[in-house]
C-alpha cells in the first residue's frame, strides 16, 4: 500500500515535535515552559462560551449554508466598519473552518499546476503546503532584518516571474510578528494587480497589532480586490473552535461556495452561533484589553532576552512572536532548541519550521502565555546562555 507523493512530501512541524518532547519531559516529572505554540492562553471570551452553551441547548444544530450563517457574515462585515472603518458588503464575507480552510479554499480556487505563488521566507509553513497541494510552485523569497523579515515592493518586482499568479503575505507575520506598512502593501498589491495576479493577504494577527492612536488598517483600505484571510483563533482566542473567515471579491463568492460545499459542507454550526457574541461592545473591549496585555508581555520578553545576551533584530509590532538570533551562542537553531528544552525545560521553535533562509540562525518564541510563566522561562533562558 502506498501513500500519495503529496502526503509523503509534507514536512512535519518542528513546533509540534518540540511540543511532544516537552510532554515527554513533563511525564517524567520535569517542569516545562511552553513558548513554542502560537496559541493565546486567554481562551474564548466568557460571553462566547455562554453563547455556545445556549446554542447547544436550544438548537438541533443543522448545517448552515457553505458560506456561513448570514447573521455572522453580517456581524463580520459590520466589524470591518467599527474596527477598520471599511464598508463591506456582507455577501463578500465567507465564514470558514479557521483561516486554514480559508487558505485551502483560496488555493483550490486560484491555483493551476505550474502556477507560482510568491511568498517571503520566513513565513507560515502551511502556506507552502496549501500551494503545493494544488500543483502550484512556491517562490520563497529570502527576506531579512533590513526588510523587517517581510516582502517589499523591490523584492516582489525582483523575484516576479512569468508564471507568478499570486502574492501571499501575512502581516503581522508568523514567525516574526513584524508588519508591512500600508504604503508598502499598497505598492506590492498594485504591482501584482497590474500583472493580473491575485493578492492573498493574511490578516489573522491584524487586530493584535500596534495601532494606537488610529485603527489597524486592513489591506482592503488600499486594495479592495485583495483576498483577505482572517480568523477567530487569535484576536478572539478561539483556536480550537475552528472558525475563521475570508473576504473575497464579489465574483469569487460563487466559486468559493461550490468549493466549500464539496470540501467540507459548512463550518461548525455551534461555533458560528457562539461567535456572534464576539461582536458585542463588551467582548470587543475585553479583546482589546487582551491585546494591551500582550504588549506588556512583549516588553517583558524583549527585556529578558536582552539580559540573556540574545539579539532580536526586529522587534515585533503585532501578533505574539519574537524571532531571536541565537548565532551568538555558537549553536544552530535546532541544537539551541534541543539543548534548551532538555537542560531547562523551555520549549521554543527553530527557524527551520518557517523557511530556509538563515533558518539555522533564528528561533521563534511565542509570548502568548502568562507574565509569570514568561518570567520563569526567561530566567531559565538567561541561565542557559550564561553557561555558554
Ligand atoms: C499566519 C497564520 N495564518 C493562518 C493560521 C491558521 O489559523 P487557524 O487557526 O485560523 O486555522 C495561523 C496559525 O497559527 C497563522 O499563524
Amino acid at each position: 500500500m502506498q501513500y500519495s507523493n503529496r502526503a509523503n512530501a509534507i514536512a512535519p512541524f518542528f513546533a509540534m515535535a518540540f511540543g511532544e518532547k516537552a510532554t515527554a519531559l513533563e511525564s517524567q516529572g520535569r517542569s516545562v515552559i511552553r513558548l513554542n505554540i502560537g496559541e493565546p492562553d486567554f481562551g474564548a471570551p466568557p460571553a462566547v462560551q455562554q453563547a455556545m452553551q445556549q446554542a447547544v441547548a436550544n438548537n438541533n444544530l443543522p448545517y448552515t449554508g457553505a458560506l456561513g450563517d448570514r447573521r455572522l457574515r453580517e456581524a463580520i462585515a459590520e466589524f470591518y466598519y467599527t474596527q477598520h472603518q471599511i464598508r463591506l458588503n456582507p455577501n463578500r464575507v465567507v465564514v470558514t473552518a479557521g483561516a486554514s480552510a480559508a487558505l485551502l479554499l483560496t488555493c483550490a480556487a486560484l491555483i493551476n499546476p505550474g502556477d507560482e505563488v510568491l511568498m517571503g521566507d520566513p513565513s507560515y509553513p502551511c502556506n507552502r503546503q496549501f500551494v503545493k497541494t494544488f500543483g502550484g510552485d512556491v517562490n520563497l523569497v529570502p527576506t531579512g532584518a533590513s526588510s523587517q523579515f517581510q516582502l517589499n515592493s523591490k523584492l516582489v518586482s525582483d523575484n516576479w516571474n512569468a508564471n507568478t499568479k499570486a502574492l501571499m503575505i501575512a502581516t503581522p507575520s508568523n514567525p516574526t510578528g513584524t508588519a508591512v506598512t500600508l504604503d508598502e502593501l499598497d505598492k506590492m498589491c498594485a504591482f501584482a494587480k497590474a500583472r493580473n495576479a491575485w493578492r492573498i493577504i493574511d490578516e489573522i494577527y491584524l487586530d493584535l497589532s500596534d495601532h494606537a492612536p488610529g485603527p489597524a488598517k486592513s489591506v482592503l483600505a488600499v486594495d479592495d480586490g485583495a483576498i483577505v484571510i482572517n480568523s477567530f483563533s487569535k484576536f478572539f482566542g478561539m483556536t480550537g473552535w475552528r472558525l475563521g473567515w475570508m473576504v473575497v471579491p464579489e465574483d469569487m463568492v460563487e466559486v468559493i461556495e461550490r468549493l466549500a460545499q464539496n470540501l467540507y459542507i459548512c463550518p461548525s454550526t455551534p461555533a458560528q452561533l457562539a461567535a456572534l457574541a464576539c461582536f458585542t461592545p463588551d467582548t470587543l473591549a475585553l479583546c482589546e484589553a487582551r491585546r494591551q496585555s500582550l504588549l506588556t508581555r512583549r516588553n517583558i520578553v524583549l527585556a529578558g532576552l536582552e539580559k540573556a545576551g540574545l539579539c532580536v533584530p526586529v522587534a515585533p509590532s503585532g501578533a505574539f512572536y519574537v524571532y531571536i538570533d541565537v548565532s551568538s551562542t555558537g549553536l544552530t537553531a535546532m541544537t539551541f532548541c534541543e539543548q534548551l528544552l532538555s537542560e531547562t525545560g523551555v520549549a521554543l521553535t527553530p527557524g527551520n519550521d518557517f523557511g530556509n533562509s538563515d533558518a539555522d540562525r533564528y528561533v521563534r518564541l511565542s509570548y502568548a502565555t502568562s507574565e509569570q510563566i514568561l518570567h520563569e522561562g526567561l530566567k531559565r533562558i538567561q541561565a542557559f546562555t550564561a553557561a555558554r
